[in-house]
């Protein structure tokens, strides 16, 4: 049967918009936005006054709902319309004509259901047929067609997006899972090897976790004695990196040429007598480079610095080569950076490339309940190499280290534990055996007068004699506190002040 003019323009139109509404909704969109671009065209398309759209979740509930020209107060009361809930139930189109519908009045109505797989996931429906300007028309067959297809579209549509979300999500519980199991095993190890309980020191733990695993430069800061070089060293063990080697330099130790030459290495024959030699990104290869005092590398150097890791190549000192080098780098400096950047004193491109992560290690007087663990940590460390079982700590020597503000942070604390056990008789610590300056008075103060100047040499000797005095002439012990051999601490006496009445009392043990 020929069809006419009217028919075939209809039945083109009808494939167009199906063939833009398949090319419209090929990406992922919220179900509200699907539910709206549906609707229009499907009331578009066939000429509808009114039109309704509803997604459901399994257990067929309302998860969003869109109208058109007609008023929808709550998805509920669309969903409890009998030609509705008709077509939930069976998934089949239908095409009829109620007298009232939504609080309107009655109007011929066309809904599909919009179906993937075995689950229905929500109806589409227009009503109102419009022909030239009356509500007047009727649907025909199809146009149910028509509407059954753009629903099936919609409901692939919306399976996607349901399913992209299902599996968003489940990365998102991997990933979450992945991220804290990593953290127990870093917390797991770090308790080993450090005291980290405290909530600042807790969130360190969490920052070196989360940066292990990358290949971003970490620049570690932290005034002096807080555990930055700790804190490197446990970054490289969790890292992939962590078979390589950990090569670490202190930037302050050495003069320029010599920091260079130890840095980028030395090419043969640079001067006679001198054999070629590696420099530290070299020996690092496969493993970690740490910078120590970064904030003391010279101007010039930090230029050439800033060359190697922009270029991740090294050219030795006398040399022409360029050496590739596959290094991670972590900084650490106790100096203020940004102040050094506005004297001219610091790079600021350089300062950018450590600092793509930062880890800020809080002073030991910010993280006080950490003192007694550490305590314990430093006593059972040194108790075992001094040969000692059990050894305790009294409240009131426990007391006084908690009122002291530890200028020298964690390593202070380290030194003074240190030393309390190879002063102690037995092996409980009390008041006697802290080596602690008045608490009101600083360091310094403790050994020199607060407005005292001197030589670094008178310095000394009155410090070796304090020692000395506090292990009462016990030479060893004073040598062990004082990190040099007991040689070395004798030699030392001799070049004393002559007013120093206790080197008389000097016996050796
Ligand atoms: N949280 C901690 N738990 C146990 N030991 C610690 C802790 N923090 C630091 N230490 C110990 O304190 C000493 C100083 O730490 P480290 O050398 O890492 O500090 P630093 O910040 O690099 O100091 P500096 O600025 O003087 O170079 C080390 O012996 C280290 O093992
Ligand atoms: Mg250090």
């Amino acid at each position: 049967m020929p069809q006419s003019n009217f028919e075939l323009k209809r039945k083109l139109l009808q494939l167009e918009a199906l063939h833009d509404i398949g090319r419209a909704l090929n990406t992922l969109r919220p179900e509200g936005d699907l539910l709206e671009e549906l609707m229009q065209r499907a009331v578009a398309v066939l000429d509808a006054t009114i039109g309704f759209a509803v997604s459901l979740d399994e257990k067929l509930n309302a998860q969003s709902v869109y109208s058109f020209d007609i008023e929808v107060p709550v998805p509920e009361v669309l969903l409890a319309e009998p030609p509705v809930r008709q077509v939930i139930a069976s998934r089949e189109p239908i095409s009829l004509t109620v007298s009232r519908f939504l609080g309107g009045e009655g109007s011929n109505l066309l809904i599909a259901p919009m179906v993937a797989g075995e689950i229905i996931l929500g109806i589409i429906g227009v009503g109102g047929k419009e022909e030239r300007g009356a509500k007047s028309g009727s649907f025909v067959e199809d146009d149910l067609r028509f509407l059954s297809s753009l629903a099936a579209i919609g409901a692939a549509a919306i399976d996607n997006t349901r399913n992209f979300r299902r599996l968003d999500l489940m990365r998102e519980t991997l990933e979450d899972e992945n991220r804290s199991l990593k953290q127990r095993m870093l917390r797991d190890y770090s308790d080993r090897l450090m005291v980290a309980d405290s909530p600042k020191m807790q969130r360190v733990i969490d920052l070196v976790a989360r940066v292990a695993d990358s290949q971003a430069n970490v620049l570690i800061r932290g005034e002096s004695g807080t555990g930055k070089e700790m804190v490197a060293r446990l970054i490289h063990g969790n890292s992939p990196r962590k078979d390589g080697p950990f090569v670490a330099i202190n930037c302050a130790a050495l003069p320029e040429t010599l920091l260079e030459s130890e840095l980028f290495g030395i090419e043969r024959g640079v001067a006679t007598g001198v054999e070629a030699r590696p420099g530290k990104f070299e020996m690092a290869r496969g493993g970690t480079v740490f910078l120590d005092e970064v904030g003391d590398i010279p101007l010039a150097l930090q230029a050439k610095l800033l060359r190697v890791l922009q270029e991740r190549e090294v050219e030795k000192l006398g040399g022409r080569r360029r050496i590739p080098i596959d290094v991670r780098i972590l900084a650490a400096t106790h100096r203020g950076l940004e102040e050094m950047i506005e004297r001219g004193e610091f790079r600021l491109d350089l300062y950018y490339r450590l600092k793509v992560v930062e880890i800020v290690l809080p002073p030991l007087r910010e993280r006080k309940d950490d003192i007694p663990k550490l305590v314990r940590f430093f006593l059972d460390k040194y108790g075992k190499r001094e040969g000692l079982k059990d050894v305790r700590i009294t409240q009131e020597a426990l007391q006084q280290i908690m009122r002291y503000p530890f200028p020298g942070n964690v390593r202070e604390l380290e030194n003074l534990i240190e030393g309390a056990l190879a002063l102690t008789v037995n092996a409980v610590i009390d008041p006697g055996d802290l080596l602690l300056p008045d608490a009101a008075s600083s360091a310094e103060e403790a050994v020199l007068g607060p407005n005292e100047f001197t030589t670094l040499d008178e310095v000394e000797s009155r410090y070796i004699a304090r020692v000395v005095a506090a292990t009462k002439g016990n030479l060893s012990k004073a040598a062990k506190i004082l990190g040099v051999d007991r040689k070395t601490l004798y030699r030392r006496r001799g070049s004393m002040s002559q007013t120093d009445t206790i080197g008389d009392k000097w016996d050796i043990h």
